[in-house]
């Protein structure tokens, strides 16, 4: 667990996720989907149960490149990274991440300290080696977050994400952990 100063003097803390967290987890990621386009899902799509999301929590947390952290501000779920990455031995060393933070706290400096411990986290486990995103073209506090961080452009996947109706190419950026 951290503590951090946000950009207007607020204490932060991020840590990992535990099963209690499960069910305020799934109302603050259903809240972010309802507010953007960015994510990958609709708020309608997050079906996730209870139990499904604790499995989720454990999982990470039994996984060796694999993590699940959370923003808390005035004890309340504000924000999440979570890190997914391969299994297979050739791939092992890959992960790439899912980042939200509720509107209303948005540009305090929240998903940059998220970033930051995730990638604490990931030159820790001697294991993972780059870490990859693919972020919406119309993403713009997205992408200069991501290039603020270190993250570098590498390609773009046309038509990568189709929101009500119109395509968005998807821009793909990866950090490598060395
Ligand atoms: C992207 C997201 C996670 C950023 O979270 P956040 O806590 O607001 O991020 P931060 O405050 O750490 O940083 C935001 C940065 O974007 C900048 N920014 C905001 N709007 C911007 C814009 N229109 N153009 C360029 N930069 C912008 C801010 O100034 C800030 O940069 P700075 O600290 O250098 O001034 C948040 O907006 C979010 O949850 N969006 C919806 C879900 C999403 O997009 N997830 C990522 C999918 S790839």
């Amino acid at each position: 667990m951290v503590h951090v100063k946000l950009k207007n003097n607020q204490e932060l803390i991020i840590r990992e996720a535990e099963k209690d967290d499960a069910e305020e987890l799934i109302i603050s990621v259903k809240k972010i989907a309802d507010e953007t386009t960015f994510l990958t899902f609709e708020a309608d799509e997050f079906t996730l149960t209870k139990t499904e999301e604790e499995k989720i929590i454990a999982e990470s947390h039994a996984s060796d490149n694999r993590i699940f952290l959370l923003a808390i501000l005035n004890d309340k779920i504000v924000g999440f990274i979570k890190v997914d990455a391969n299994q297979k031995k050739r791939c092992k060393h890959l992960a790439s991440f899912g980042i939200g933070v509720l509107k209303e706290h948005w540009n305090k400096g929240i998903a940059k300290h998220l970033i930051q411990e995730m990638l604490k986290w990931a030159k820790g486990t001697q294991i993972l080696r780059k870490i990859n995103l693919g972020v919406q073209s119309n993403n713009l506090a997205g992408i200069h977050l991501y290039k603020k961080m270190g993250f570098q452009e590498e390609g773009t996947e046309r038509r990568g994400a189709l929101i009500y109706g119109e395509f968005y190419d998807v821009i793909l950026m990866g950090l490598l952990i060395d």
